[in-house]
């Protein structure tokens, strides 16, 4: 029934498989035995396996079990998820804060239930599909401005057809490891009186005082109504949450379909991430190291004539074009060593494939010195 279509994805050089890891997601991975440089890792400051994160699971297991046992609103919330949610709220200047299963449950939750008939959601055409999947739920509207373009979301909520506008933006780009214009949409969220909604997932730990992400950094958390962030990808674990003000967060708990019907995550999950901000804390160095690092691969690449698009952090994609040349040479990378994953459609736009390499702060500048002369050498072996 599928298989025609399974084919032809095949023939475009876009099927997916998976591959399967014999061990932790750290700089160095056992995949069917072999052993691999990491590239494609979201936990950017290897908490996922930091000694203090395991051993607060550990200590957590005996005390809480593993499973919650029911949805939030059952059973499944525990003084361990309150006391997250307090420290997340506070850490972002926000009244209240709202732990999720994932960050696209939150995404999703959060457009899908605040947006209402006469709405429009304006979303800079990059953001997260998470995000995009909540907006095509709701009862509202959605319009995507082209990426960072803010004239033309200026022209949209000008044209003042809608009863509330909410403008949703990621604040690093998880595909070209950009920025938001977060300054240019404060001021737009003022001129024309819209919530503004931020997706700080790929920069959570990484950037700002404490980790506190981009918004932090700007020093523009007041302006910003609703953040979402994720305990996936810096934090090492699993697990989201949404900050926004009271009234938010309690419409949120009476109306989210997809916090209501769901069940809370475990509670070693929230200890997990408790601990991961305290190392965050403590050790600064980590992110000042991924931020060096992203630094140092983009001179090697300029250097080497490798297109980085217009990254300006941790997140360095090689522009390629081809879906299927970026698969061959993401397969030679893999041959010599290196897990760098290729990005094709859907995720990018057609003509847009990459290899998305993601750093992490344990990778040492021979890493990524290698890594660099490893792909200028398959690129032209392609
Ligand atoms: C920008 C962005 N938002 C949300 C998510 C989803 O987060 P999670 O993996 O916690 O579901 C991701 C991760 O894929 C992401 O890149």
């Amino acid at each position: 029934m599928f298989k025609t279509e399974l084919d032809q994805l095949q023939w475009r050089g876009l099927l997916r498989r998976m591959r399967v890891l014999g061990s932790a997601a750290g700089r160095k991975v056992k995949v069917d035995g072999e052993e691999k440089l990491m590239f494609a890792s979201n936990n950017y400051l290897s908490l996922a396996h930091h000694p203090e994160v395991v051993a607060a699971v550990r200590e957590g297991l005996d005390q809480w079990g593993y499973g919650s046992g029911g949805s939030r609103l059952m059973c499944g919330n525990t003084e361990v998820h309150e006391h997250l949610q307090r420290r997340l709220a506070e850490m972002l200047g926000k009244e209240a804060s709202l732990i999720f299963p994932s960050g696209y449950a939150a995404n999703s939750a959060v457009l899908s239930t605040l947006a209402q008939r006469g709405d429009m959601i304006a979303v800079d055409k990059l953001v997260h599909a998470s995000i995009i999947d909540g907006a095509r739920a709701c009862a509202g509207v959605l319009r995507a401005w082209p990426h960072r373009q803010t004239e033309k979301l200026q022209r949209v909520l000008a044209r003042g057809r809608h009863r509330r506008a909410f403008i949703v933006t990621d604040t690093l780009f998880s595909m070209d490891g950009d920025k938001a214009p977060l300054q240019e949409l404060v001021a737009l969220k003022r001129r024309y009186e819209t919530i503004l909604i931020v997706d700080e997932a790929h920069a959570f730990g990484c950037i700002g005082p404490k980790g506190a992400g981009v918004a932090a950094e700007a020093d523009l958390l007041e302006d910003i109504d609703i953040i979402v962030a994720t305990f996936s990808k810096a934090l090492g674990g699993s697990g989201a949450f949404v900050a926004s003000s009271r009234e938010i967060i309690d419409y949120l708990i009476n109306r989210a379909r997809g916090f209501i019907f769901t069940t809370g995550i475990p509670t070693v999950n929230c200890l997990a991430a408790e601990a991961a901000l305290d190392v965050i804390a403590a050790e600064p160095y980590r992110s000042e190291r991924l931020i060096d690092n992203g630094e140092y691969m983009r001179r090697c690449c300029y250097e080497m004539k490798l297109n980085t698009g217009v990254s300006e952090s941790y997140i360095v994609p090689i522009l390629i074009g081809a879906a299927e040349r970026s698969m061959k040479v993401s397969n030679i990378l893999w041959d010599r060593g290196f897990m760098v994953p290729a990005i094709r459609p859907p995720t990018v736009p057609p003509g847009g494939s990459r290899l998305r390499v993601s750093l992490m702060s344990e990778h040492t500048k021979e890493d990524i010195y290698r890594l660099c002369q490893t792909i200028k050498e398959a690129l032209k072996a392609s």
